[in-house]
C-alpha cells in the first residue's frame, strides 16, 4: 500500500534556546517540513516562552515555514506582529478566543494560513462552525504548556471525526497533531487522518542524537 505523505513539524520548545538560529538551520538540513513555534504566555498555559522578536530572529536562519502555535489569551492583539515577524501559519486556541470567526478571518486576511486548536478536554464539535474556512486544525494530544508529556491517546478519535467530516463536506483543512508524538503513534495517527506531526522530544531528544534520523523515523513509521 502507498504510504501517506505527512509533514513533520519539529517543535523548537525542546531546542537549545541559546542557539536557536543554529537549531532551526539544523532542522532544515535534517529534512523537516515546518518549524513549529510554541508561544506561551503564563495565562492560557502555565509556562512562558517567546514572542515575535525571537520569531523574527529565527526567520533569518531558515526558509522553512514557521508554524506559530499561540497558547495565549487574547491572541488577536498579537497576530499582526507575528505575521510581520515571519509566521506562515498562525494557530489560535478555541478556548482562548471569544470571537473565533473574527480572529480566524483576521489571520486569513493577512495572507497566512489560519489554524484552530482544541485542548484534549474540548469536544471537537466546538470548532464545527469554522471548519469550512480554516487551513489547519491542530488537535492537542497533551494538555498544552510543556514538552515531554505522554500522549493522551483518546484524542485520536477526534482526528477520525474531523477526517470523516472533511471527506463528507469536502473541507480543505489539514489536520495537525501535537503532543507526545513518537514513532509508536504515527501509523495510528496517519490512519486516523493526521497530515502534520508536531514533535518536540521525539526529534530533539531522539536516542540517535541525529535530527535527520529522528525525522526520517517519524516519516517512515507511517
Ligand atoms: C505543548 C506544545 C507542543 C510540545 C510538543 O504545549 O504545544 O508543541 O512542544 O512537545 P513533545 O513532542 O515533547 O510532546
Ligand atoms: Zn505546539
Amino acid at each position: 500500500m502507498k504510504k501517506k505523505k505527512v509533514l513533520i513539524a519539529p517543535s523548537i520548545l525542546s531546542a537549545d534556546f541559546a542557539k536557536l538560529g543554529e537549531e532551526v538551520k539544523a532542522l532544515e538540513d535534517a529534512g523537516a517540513d515546518w518549524v513549529h513555534v510554541d508561544v506561551m504566555d503564563g495565562h492560557f498555559v502555565p509556562n512562558i516562552t517567546i514572542g515575535p522578536v525571537v520569531l523574527e530572529a529565527m526567520k533569518h536562519h531558515t526558509s522553512l515555514p514557521l508554524d506559530v502555535h499561540l497558547m495565549i489569551t487574547d491572541p488577536e492583539n498579537y497576530i499582526e506582529d507575528f505575521v510581520a515577524a515571519g509566521a506562515e501559519v498562525i494557530t489560535v486556541h478555541q478556548e482562548a478566543v471569544t470571537h473565533l470567526h473574527r480572529t480566524l478571518t483576521l489571520i486569513r486576511d493577512l495572507d497566512v494560513m489560519a489554524g484552530v486548536s482544541i485542548n484534549p478536554s474540548t469536544p471537537v464539535e466546538m470548532i464545527y462552525p469554522v471548519l469550512d474556512f480554516v487551513d489547519v486544525v491542530l488537535v492537542m494530544t497533551v494538555n498544552p504548556g510543556f514538552g515531554g508529556q505522554s500522549m493522551i491517546e483518546s484524542c485520536i478519535e477526534k482526528i477520525e471525526t474531523l477526517d470523516a467530516l472533511r471527506k463528507k463536506k469536502k473541507y480543505k483543512f489539514l489536520i495537525e497533531a501535537d503532543g507526545g508524538i513518537t514513532d509508536k503513534f504515527t501509523k495510528k495517527l496517519a490512519k486516523a487522518g493526521c497530515d502534520i506531526f508536531v514533535a518536540g522530544s521525539a526529534v530533539f531528544k531522539h536516542k540517535s542524537g541525529s535530527y535527520a534520523s529522528a525525522i526520517k523515523k517519524l516519516r517512515d513509521s507511517v
